[in-house]
C-alpha cells in the first residue's frame, strides 16, 4: 500500500512555476535511478545539457535537485537551517551503524583537532616512518638487481592502506605483516562492495559476503582487551575513548571503527594510483616532478630522505596533485530539504526546493570537468595549476567571474575533508620515496591509463576499471 501511495505521488507530481525543471524519466517511481547508478557523471552531464545548471530528477521514488553552478554552491553548503545531513540511512545500510543521537558537529570538531597543528605533524611523521619501513621491507626489495612486476593500483593501495592503518590504528598487538595483509584483503573486499551496499543493490551471494566481511572487520578492529595494560596508544584508541566519553555504547563503538577505517583509508591509495599513473604515461610531467624532487633531495643531509609536509614548497608536485584530483575525485554532496526554501543562485534566479526532497552538488562535473572553466577538461595537463612564473595558480574564471571553487576534490563547507593536509603530505611522501628510491616503469611502454569504474562515481575518489602493469627495482638504500 505504501509503495502504491509513493507511486501515485510520483506520477502526479508536476513542476510549479518557481521550481527547477523536473525530469521524472519514463518509468514511474524508478525514474532515472538506473542511469544515475550506472554512471552518475554521464547521466548528470546529459541532464545538464538538456536542462542547464539546475534541475530535479526522480530516482527510485526520491526527488533530487541537482545544482551544477559552482558560483551558487555556497547557497547549499552554508544553509544548515533548511538543508540537513542525510547520511544516516547510508551509514545504517553500509556500516550497520546507528548514530542518530550522536552529535556530528561535535565529532567533526574533535576530528578536526586530530588532523591539525602538532597532532597532524606527529601523525604525518609517523606515516612517513611507516612508509619508509614498508617500502624498505624484504618483500619490496628482496632482490636488488631484478625488476619486480606488479599492478599499480594494488601497489599504491596496499602500501598506503598498510602505512595508514599502522599510523592510525596500529598497536604492538595488531601490526604484524600477516595481520596487515589480512586486514587489507578484508578491507578491499568490503570497499569493492560499498557502492552496491549503499544502493541496496547486492545480489544474494554478495549480501552474504558483505555481511561476513563487515563482521570480520568489526572483530579485527576491536580494541585489545582492557586488561592488556601497556598497549600502545593509537589514534583509534583516542577515538574510542572520545565515543565512550560521549555516551556511545560499546557495540556502536566497534562499528564506528569500520566507518573511520574506510573514511581515512579509501581515498589516498586510489589518488596515489592516478597520480603515479599519470606521471608514468606523461613523460614531460614525470621529468618536471623528478627535477623538483631531485632538488629537494640535494638540499637534505647526505643519505637522508627529507620529510615533506603538506605546506612544503613543491609547486610542480602540488599542481600535478590538483590536476589528478580534478580528474578523478568525484564526491556527490547531498542534503535533505528540511523545509520548503528558496534557493538563490548567483545569476539572480531563485528556485523553490520542496521539503523532504534532496539537493545535490556534483563538483566533478562543474567546476572540475567544466569546459567553460578548464580548457580540454578531459586531458591531464600537469601545469594546469601553475602560473607562467612557476607559482601556484589560483585564478580561474567562468565567463567574467572569478571562481571561489575551481576544483573541489576535498568537498567544502561542512562537507570539507578534515584529513586533507594529512592526505596531501601522505601522497607527497609516498610519491617522493617511490621516485627517489625506485626505478619504476610501465611493463608495456605503450599502455595508457585505464578508464574509471563509473559505478563508484559519487563515492569520493574514483577507482580504475582495470589496472596498469608496472615493474620496479630499488635504486638506493632507504
Ligand atoms: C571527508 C575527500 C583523504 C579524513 C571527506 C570529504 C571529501 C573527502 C570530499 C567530504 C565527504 C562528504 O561529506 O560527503 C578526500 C580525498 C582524499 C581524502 C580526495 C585523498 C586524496 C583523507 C584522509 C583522511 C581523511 C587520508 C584521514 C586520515 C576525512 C574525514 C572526513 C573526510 C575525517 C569527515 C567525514 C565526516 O563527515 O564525518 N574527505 N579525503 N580524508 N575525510 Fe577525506
Amino acid at each position: 500500500l505504501l509503495f502504491l501511495l509513493l507511486l501515485l505521488t510520483c506520477i502526479s507530481r508536476t513542476r510549479s512555476g518557481d521550481e527547477p525543471p523536473l525530469d521524472k524519466g519514463r518509468v514511474p517511481w524508478l525514474g532515472h535511478a538506473l542511469n544515475f547508478q550506472r554512471d552518475a557523471a554521464k547521466f548528470l552531464a546529459e541532464m545538464k545539457k538538456k536542462h542547464g545548471d539546475i534541475f530535479t530528477v526522480c530516482a527510485a521514488g526520491h526527488y533530487i535537485t541537482v545544482l551544477l553552478d559552482p558560483n551558487s554552491y555556497d547557497a547549499v553548503l552554508y544553509d544548515s537551517d533548511s538543508l540537513g545531513y542525510c547520511g544516516q540511512k547510508t551509514l545504517q545500510m553500509v556500516f550497520g551503524l546507528n548514530l542518530t543521537n550522536h552529535n556530528r558537529a561535535e565529532e567533526k570538531r574533535w576530528m578536526g583537532q586530530c588532523f591539525h597543528g602538532a597532532k597532524l605533524e606527529s601523525l604525518s611523521r609517523s606515516m612517513y616512518r611507516n612508509l619508509q619501513v614498508l617500502l624498505g621491507s624484504a618483500e619490496m626489495v628482496h632482490n636488488l638487481n631484478e625488476w619486480k612486476e606488479d599492478q599499480l593500483f594494488n601497489f599504491c593501495y596496499s602500501l598506503l592502506f598498510k602505512a595508514g592503518y599502522l599510523t592510525l590504528f596500529g598497536t604492538e598487538h595488531n601490526s604484524s605483516d600477516r595481520e596487515l595483509a589480512t586486514i587489507y584483503k578484508e578491507f578491499r573486499t568490503f570497499d569493492g562492495l560499498i557502492a552496491k551496499l549503499a544502493r541496496s543493490a547486492l545480489k544474494s551471494g554478495e549480501k552474504r559476503v558483505a555481511n561476513s566481511v563487515r563482521k570480520r572487520l568489526w572483530d579485527l578492529l576491536s580494541p585489545p582487551m582492557q586488561s592488556e595494560i601497556g598497549a600502545a596508544c593509537s589514534w583509534q584508541e583516542d577515538y574510542r575513548q572520545y565515543l565512550e566519553d560521549s555516551g556511545v555504547d560499546k557495540e556502536t563503538q566497534r562499528r564506528a571503527m569500520l566507518l573511520q577505517l574506510w573514511i581515512t583509508q579509501c581515498n589516498a591509495g586510489p589518488a596515489a594510483f592516478w597520480l603515479l599513473g599519470f606521471l608514468l604515461t606523461h613523460p614531460q610531467a614525470m621529468q618536471a616532478v623528478q627535477r623538483e624532487m631531485d632538488s629537494l633531495q640535494q638540499q637534505a643531509p647526505a643519505s637522508e630522505l627529507p620529510y615533506l609536509d603538506s605546506q612544503g614548497s613543491t609547486p610542480v608536485f602540488d599542481s600535478v596533485l590538483s590536476e589528478t584530483l580534478r580528474l578523478t575525485a568525484a564526491v556527490l554532496i547531498s542534503r535533505e530539504v528540511k523545509q520548503d526554501v528558496m534557493l538563490n543562485l548567483a545569476d539572480g534566479r531563485s528556485f523553490r526546493l520542496r521539503r523532504s526532497d534532496r539537493v545535490c552538488l556534483f563538483p566533478h562535473l562543474s567546476p572540475q570537468m567544466d569546459p567553460c572553466i578548464h580548457q580540454e577538461p578531459e586531458k591531464f595537463k600537469f601545469d594546469r595549476f601553475l602560473n607562467k612564473d612557476g607559482t601556484k595558480k589560483n585564478d580561474f574564471f567562468k565567463g567574467k567571474s572569478r571562481l571561489k571553487y575551481f576544483t573541489m576534490p576535498w568537498g567544502a563547507g561542512t562537507n570539507v575533508c578534515i584529513g586533507r593536509d594529512f592526505a596531501t603530505s601522505t601522497i607527497k611522501q609516498f610519491v617522493f620515496i617511490v621516485l627517489t628510491c625506485f626505478d619504476v616503469e610501465l611493463s608495456d611502454p605503450n599502455s595508457s591509463m585505464p578508464p574509471p569504474n563509473t559505478v563508484r562515481c559519487g563515492f569520493g575518489m574514483l577507482q580504475p576499471k582495470g589496472d596498469l602493469n608496472i615493474r620496479y627495482k630499488r635504486k638506493a638504500l632507504l
